[in-house]
């Protein structure tokens, strides 16, 4: 299939091949419109309509809800998987047999430790430093504790960080929360499944603590919906940051810069403090007005690529009920339901298609589970390292992937002289 471009000025006509639903931007090179002669550009400063990779790892169809790592539906995969089995099924691109699943569960466990010097990165912070911050710093560090990760070509050596991101971001999660509760860190234990473990490094230490099997089965869940979600923001940040060759500790750190913010990872902590504030269903009225009337945006509501209910977010909203039946109901559930209710019988959202997505209920899961609102996003990132790091490395082994460098429409001055001081 090909596109033919005709220029009205010239009467020249461009045949421009269409592959993949997609045209090649530097395609569009030969068609000359100014005096720079640079050739015509595609303006898309969001990216809203722009491939910026082949890859193989996440589908989804936002207008039907449809989200499949590798091509397994992410319901089957919350079902009858694991986190690591999931991680596996990403970074690989197939499910493991048993013998490869023992090996690599027996690969991560054998890296959850942390050297001690991230321990006194951590003790520097401030009590109050959010965990997001720590966890950047903590990750940036662990490229300087494996300097063979330079590497990047030597598929040996990228497999030893694919592992060791995945290994030792839980652990520096956990110990982002220790510090911040004034608590001395919790050693990793190699013999507890990847979300028993961080469970325990979390509220374990003093012997008092047993996992609940069914809280560490529901965090479980919670890692894999969130362990990847196509080019999103962070991966986009990761694979951008990859591209200058980076090592992967520095790339996956760009990722956490970029889930750290409100709109991407850190909903989920935005939607809990939005309906901690909100409070009582009787408040919703006034909320969603203020809303409509551009004060604020509903936290947890609206995706760019879902146009339709969220798979995620359904089925949190399941494992919701998993969770409560262990802690009690979190008061704030019922907020939330209404709310939710409210928003999808009203004309604003309804035209603008804006559903619940993966934030909207998990914080409910992480309070019940005695989070504080500032280690949410720390989850979203430990579940979404698989992802990150799969990502990286077919963008890697991709013959197509340049460095990342994005033109620009110039909107600035044209030359003018440098003017002295004295004449200013
Ligand atoms: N509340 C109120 N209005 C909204 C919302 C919202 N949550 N989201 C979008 N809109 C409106 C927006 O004002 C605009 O209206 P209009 O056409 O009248 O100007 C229209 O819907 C389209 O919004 P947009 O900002 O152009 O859409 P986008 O694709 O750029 O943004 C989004 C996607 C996720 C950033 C946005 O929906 C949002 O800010 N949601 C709230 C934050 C959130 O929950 N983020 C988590 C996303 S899912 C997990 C993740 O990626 O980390």
């Amino acid at each position: 299939m090909t596109l033919t471009i005709t220029d009205n000025r010239t009467g020249a006509t461009y045949e421009l091949t269409i592959t993949d639903g997609t045209i090649r931007a530097t395609d569009l090179r030969q068609i000359k419109v100014d005096a720079t002669d640079f050739g015509l550009m595609t303006y898309d400063p969001a990216f809203m309509n722009t491939a910026s990779c082949r890859s193989a790892i996440t589908f989804i169809d936002g207008d039907v809800g449809i989200l499949r790592y590798r091509g397994i539906p992410i319901e089957q995969l919350a079902e009858q998987s694991t986190f690591l089995e999931v991680s596996y099924l990403l970074v690989h691109g197939e499910l493991p047999s048993q013998s490869e699943l023992d090996a690599w569960v027996g690969e991560i466990a054998g890296h959850v430790d942390v050297d001690g010097s991230i321990a006194d990165i951590f003790r520097g912070f401030r009590r109050d430093a959010h965990p997001m911050g720590m966890l950047q710093a903590g990750t940036a560090a662990l490229g300087t504790l494996h300097p063979e990760a330079v590497a990047i070509g030597d598929a040996d050596v990228r497999h030893r960080q694919i592992v060791r991101t995945i290994a030792k971001i839980a652990t520096l999660g956990a110990m982002a929360y220790r510090h911040n509760a004034g608590k001395d860190f919790v050693p990793p234990d190699r013999n507890l499944s990847y979300a028993a473990n961080f469970l325990n490094m979390l509220f374990g230490g003093d012997g008092s603590y047993q996992v609940d099997d069914r809280v560490a089965a529901a965090m479980d869940v919670l890692f894999i919906l969130h362990a990847d979600h196509e080019q999103n923001c962070s991966t986009s940040a990761v694979r951008s940051v990859g591209s200058s060759q980076v090592d992967p500790y520095s790339a996956v750190t760009a990722g956490l810069a970029a889930l750290y913010g409100p709109l991407h990872g850190g909903a989920n902590e935005a939607v809990l403090k939005m309906l901690r504030r909100i409070e009582k269903r009787g408040n919703i009225p006034a909320f969603i007005e203020g809303v409509k009337g551009g004060d604020e945006r509903l936290m947890g509501f609206g995706h760019r690529v879902y146009k339709n209910y969220d798979p995620r977010a359904r089925i949190i909203k399941k494992a919701c009920d998993d969770v409560f039946a262990v802690t009690g109901v979190n008061p704030l559930l019922e907020v939330a339901v209404e709310l939710e209710r409210i928003a999808l019988e009203d004309e604003y959202f309804v035209t603008r298609r804006l559903y619940p997505n993966v934030d909207f209920y998990s914080g409910l899961i992480y309070e019940a589970l005695g989070m504080p609102a500032e280690m949410f996003t720390v989850l979203f990132a430990i579940g979404r390292a698989p992802g990150w790091i799969a990502q990286w490395n077919e963008m890697i082994q991709d013959s197509d992937q340049k460095i990342s460098r994005p033109r620009q429409i110039y909107t600035g001055y044209d030359e003018r002289d440098y003017v002295p001081m004295s004449a200013r």
